[in-house]
């Protein structure tokens, strides 16, 4: 059942969204702009940012590749130039990928961690003017696997966990600013994220899931359930909560 919308938290402000084009990011934007907010998806994947436009031709869409860190930040200045300012910033473009620990290549590793959590850095580095002035706010998505780890994806949770340490190191660097940061740990959610990956040959499945208790009832999150979670950190019903890491997993880990 979709979730009634009646608040209008973000009038008058400006989000930056990345990953807009599909999954936990498109449902974000959707939820801002429903909220009033004037919203800017970024996106590698241009097919998905005018589907996107389709349902919100309000939106400014830009296409940039998380992998280059310069295109990451001129992307984030673009941004800021299309409105004028900049309050809010959800960054959370992401590739998935799975693979021995024993086969992954330097360069699997170093674009995995270009695109999951440099391009973090040069987005909000660039943004940062905009933020002070605006006193605004940064989520980030890291994953569950961040915190509990995840078989066959060692570079994934590394990179996620390093997304979790930015946010909190920036939230206490800019507290007196007024900028807060925070992150989310999504567990699993249905997207397009795993899609079209191939079976791992030689895997033992069972240390790459969580199974639980509740297992037979949760097949897994929708996008709007996180896109909910982080309009909710970024809105001044957070206002004190910063440097946080909220996860949303169904109880994918208890149990
Ligand atoms: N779906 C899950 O189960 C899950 C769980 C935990 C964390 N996450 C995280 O949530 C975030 C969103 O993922 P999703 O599940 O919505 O998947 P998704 O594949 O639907 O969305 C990811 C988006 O990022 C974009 N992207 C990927 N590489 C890019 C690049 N180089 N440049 C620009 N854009 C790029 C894709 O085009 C896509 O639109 C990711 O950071 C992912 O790691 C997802």
């Amino acid at each position: 059942m979709a979730a009634r919308i009646d608040a209008r938290r973000f009038d008058g402000k400006v989000a930056l969204v990345t990953g807009a084009a599909s999954g936990i990011g498109r449902a974000t934007a959707l939820r801002l702009a429903a909220e009033g907010a004037q919203v800017v998806a970024a996106d590698r994947d241009r097919a998905g940012l005018d589907a996107l436009l389709a349902e919100l031709p309000s939106a400014k869409t830009l296409t940039y590749d998380a992998a280059d860190g310069d295109a990451s930040a001129a992307m984030a200045r673009e941004a800021i130039a299309a409105f004028g300012r900049l309050d809010c910033v959800v960054c959370n473009a992401g590739i998935y990928r799975r693979a021995h620990f024993a086969d992954i290549t330097p360069v699997d590793w170093t674009t995995l961690f270009a695109i999951n959590l440099g391009s973090v850095f040069r987005i909000v580095q660039a943004a940062l003017p905009s933020l002070l002035e605006s006193r605004g706010s940064v989520v980030a998505t890291s994953s569950t696997s961040a915190e509990h780890g995840i078989a066959y994806a060692a570079h994934y949770s590394a990179a996620k966990a390093g997304i979790t340490a930015l946010m909190k190191s920036l939230a206490i660097e800019f507290a007196s600013a007024g900028i807060r940061f925070n992150a989310v740990a999504p567990g699993r959610v249905k997207t397009s994220i795993g899609v079209g990956l191939k079976p791992l040959e030689g895997a033992d499945e069972r240390l790459a899931t969580r199974p639980n208790r509740l297992a037979g009832k949760l097949d897994g999150g929708e996008p709007a359930d996180i896109a909910s979670l982080i309009a909710f950190l970024l809105s001044e019903d957070a206002a004190y909560i910063t440097g946080t890491l909220i996860t949303a997993d169904g109880a994918q880990h208890l149990g």
